[in-house]
């Protein structure tokens, strides 16, 4: 790789469709051998930017080094150091896993025996041996973006981009493709995924950037982020409310922190640090001062409300 240390080096990406400025300032620094997190909602810009550090697209302005290579002056040598997983899946419905996977090959210029070796390594890999042979018409959602995962990484690629790796699976699919892409990064490839899923990334990334209408708004480690958004939250339903100034009283204790109480819907909502020893604190002591809990959740900010903490607007979708 280059001598930058760094799979990914973006220094104020713009580009333009018409009037709509996709990219605006886009700037990403993607260390060797980590996996990094592009978080934002429809529209955001980042099928626009993984598109520019594919080689697909041309910047209108701005740079971007991938393994070392600008983009645009050396698109070639990029290429040749790259998978892309796109947003709509690149295999054919009507063959087989093998055999899309032995046509990339050759597509790549692999003999007709090394393109069939690959292929089964790959299968293997993501654990479709046994569906090798059936057509991918019959594949489950999950299985589908495996086999995707697999053709991007027919020439063993020092840096993969996966544009939405798992929208549109179900918890399965997401499951088994999360399991894929970490075999992967163990392996050592550098992974920049996109995603609108906070848990997603929170999953599979060690550095997540927040990006908003073209441009990086916030970057960190999970826990950095979620720190400076206020982390995780406990919410607490009684079934009494009677009880929700003495319940608010203890719930702000535990969690050292200011408690939001909703009297219509009984509901007492805290920000939490440690999460398991805080629920057991919050049941128990509830417990011993005799009010009933109907409902406790731990749940992690969503994606809108990190949008609002950072922001201070809602993660609207731009309209296609
Ligand atoms: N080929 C294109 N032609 C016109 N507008 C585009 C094109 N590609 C993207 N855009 C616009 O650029 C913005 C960013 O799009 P995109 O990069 O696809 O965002 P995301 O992948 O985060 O959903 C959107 O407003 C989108 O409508
Ligand atoms: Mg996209």
């Amino acid at each position: 790789m280059g001598s930058t240390g760094f799979a990914v080096l973006a220094e104020g990406l713009a580009k333009r469709y018409g009037h709509t400025a996709a990219l605006a300032g886009f700037d990403l620094a993607v260390p060797e051998g980590t996996v990094c997190g592009l978080l934002g909602p429809n529209g955001a810009g980042k099928t626009t930017a993984v598109r520019i550090m594919a080689t697909l697209v041309r910047p209108d302005g701005g740079r971007v080094a991938v393994a070392g290579f600008d983009v645009v002056e050396r698109a070639e040598e990029v290429r040749f150091r790259i998978g892309l997983t796109g947003q709509e899946s690149a295999v054919d419905e009507i063959l087989s896993g093998r055999q899309n996977l032995v046509m990339f090959g050759r597509l790549f210029h692999l003999g007709a025996r090394a393109a069939r070796r690959r292929a089964d390594e790959l299968l293997e890999r993501f654990d479709l041996t046994e569906a090798a042979g059936r057509s991918v018409k019959h594949y489950s959602g999950g299985m589908r973006r495996r086999l995707d995962l697999a053709a991007s990484l027919i020439l063993a690629p020092r840096v993969l981009f996966l544009d939405e790796p798992t929208t549109g699976l179900d918890p399965r699919g997401r499951n088994e493709v999360w399991a894929a892409v970490r075999s992967l990064v163990a392996g050592g490839t550098t992974v920049l995924l996109t995603t609108q899923y906070l848990d997603e990334a929170d999953q599979l990334c060690g550095q997540i950037a927040v990006i908003d209408r073209g441009r990086v708004i916030a970057e960190g480690s999970p826990d950095e982020l979620k720190s400076r958004i206020g982390g995780d939250r406990i919410d607490v339903v009684l079934r009494d409310g009677a009880a929700l100034p003495a319940a608010a009283g203890i719930i702000g204790r535990i969690c050292a922190a200011e408690v939001e109480v909703d009297t219509d819907t009984r509901r007492i909502s805290a920000p939490v640090r440690e999460r398991m020893s805080t629920l057991g604190a919050v049941l128990s002591e509830l417990d011993g001062a005799r009010i009933v809990a109907e409902d406790v959740a731990l749940r992690r900010p969503t994606l809108d409300e990190v949008f609002l903490r950072l922001t201070g607007h809602h993660a609207v979708e731009v309209p296609a």
